[in-house]
């Protein structure tokens, strides 16, 4: 890794991280992703911000004595998260006069979770300021995106919004900037519909706030830097907007072919409609194109067989998730196969405690499909298309 210049006294120090695929276990990552970390050199002082995660931490302390720093005046730590923090009690070390800047909340992390002591904190508050000569930082609370303590620095000068977790993407790329705005569109979409779409009624408002200020330049900790800052902003504002699409997410997992013959008909039935349609096998399915789907997406239907009396695993792993995501969803359906019963409707039904989606009438077929299973799902299709028509808050 090599320190890059973003402007005048503002470098890139972070790490690239190729090898990674999976993020808490639960994300997955197909492109790796960035750690990116910051060094800020004004004309009297200098700041660094956060971290890189531990398991990158010698090529962060190569890139930080390769900068030849004799002093650094503060350690700006955003977000407690151990990607961005985990690194701190190592730089703790190396400088241990410097004060770490953040806000109350992070504090207590540090403390909780990477046994940084107390004294070496100074907690900062919202719209604080601090001056490194000729390079003013001013600081922004943004409490749950994705975490309580998470906070924003706006270099003030050079018009640089240093926005943590926020406006990422989990990339592992040598631009420094964004160049590829395919590749970086759809890793941004996953990453924001994964870790900050439960959070968008908080985003919402800090993009209002972050429509007051000039920004020319959005430096993540994730992913390459975005220049110029509307590309992102633009994506943010529609991906949080109330409107969605004209389109639903079909769901499916098949044991012995009868709900995949369901699911199947049903999709061509919604083309036929005129309702785009993407359809996971959540058996196999990336999780992360599912979520992104559900970002715009109006209607969700979740196809699955009847095991144990209940959902299949799958499934029910599966609507978790997209439970837990919270997207904005309107219009929800239940479709499959069982062999003698079951509380599979219920169950789902129970599980969807944060979509606030219309909960259709279910189409649930004993054994295979019939005619009279294929006219039910053609109702459903057309009570979908009518539903997307009729929506004002659905482009059609
Ligand atoms: Fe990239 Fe929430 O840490």
């Amino acid at each position: 890794m090599t320190i890059r210049t973003i402007t005048e006294g503002i470098y890139a120090i972070g790490a690239i991280d190729w090898d990674r695929q999976m993020f808490d276990e639960l994300i997955t990552l197909p492109q790796g992703t960035s750690y990116n970390a910051y060094v800020i050199r004004g004309s009297e002082k200098t700041a660094l911000i956060d971290t890189v995660d531990p398991t990158k931490d010698e090529c962060y302390v190569t890139n930080l004595v390769q900068m030849g720093l004799e002093n650094v005046d503060y350690i700006i730590i955003q977000h407690a998260e151990q990607d961005h923090a985990g690194t701190l009690p190592l730089l703790l070390e190396l400088f241990p006069k410097t004060p770490v800047l953040c806000s109350e909340k992070c504090k207590g992390l540090l403390i909780s979770l990477l046994g940084v002591s107390p004294d070496r904190v100074r907690i900062v508050a919202d719209d604080e300021t601090v001056s490194l000569g000729d390079k003013t930082l001013r600081f922004m609370m943004t409490p749950w995106v994705h975490w309580p303590e998470t906070m924003l620095t706006y270099c003030m000068e050079d018009e640089i919004l240093f926005s943590c977790d926020l406006f990422g993407s989990h990339y592992a790329t040598s631009d420094l900037f964004l160049s590829d705005t395919a590749t970086t569109g759809i890793l941004a979409k996953r990453y924001y519909a994964e870790i900050m779409m439960p959070f968008r009624s908080s985003i919402t408002t800090y993009l209002a706030r972050l429509g007051t200020i000039k920004i020319e330049t959005i430096a993540p900790s994730h992913g390459p830097l975005i220049r110029p800052a509307t590309w992102i902003l633009d994506l943010y504002r529609k991906w949080t907007a109330e409107e969605t699409k004209n389109s639903a997410v079909l769901l499916y997992v098949s044991m012995h072919g009868s709900t995949k013959e369901m699911a199947r008909f049903l999709e061509e039935a919604l083309i036929d409609n005129g309702v785009g349609v993407t359809v996971y096998n959540v058996a196999t399915a990336d999780s992360g194109m599912m979520a992104a789907s559900l970002v715009d997406a109006s209607t969700v239907i979740i196809a699955t067989p009847t095991v144990l009396f209940g959902p299949h695993p799958a499934m029910v792993s599966a609507v978790y998730l997209a439970n837990a995501i919270r997207p904005k969803i309107r219009y929800a359906a239940i479709i499959g196969s069982y062999g003698w019963g079951g509380k599979t409707v219920e169950t789902i039904k129970g599980m969807l405690t944060h979509i606030k989606a219309e909960i259709l009438d279910p189409v649930m077929k004993e054994g295979a499909p019939d005619e009279k299973t294929r006219q039910a799902l053609l109702a459903l299709a057309t009570t979908i298309a009518e539903k997307h028509r009729t929506d004002p808050d659905i482009s059609t």
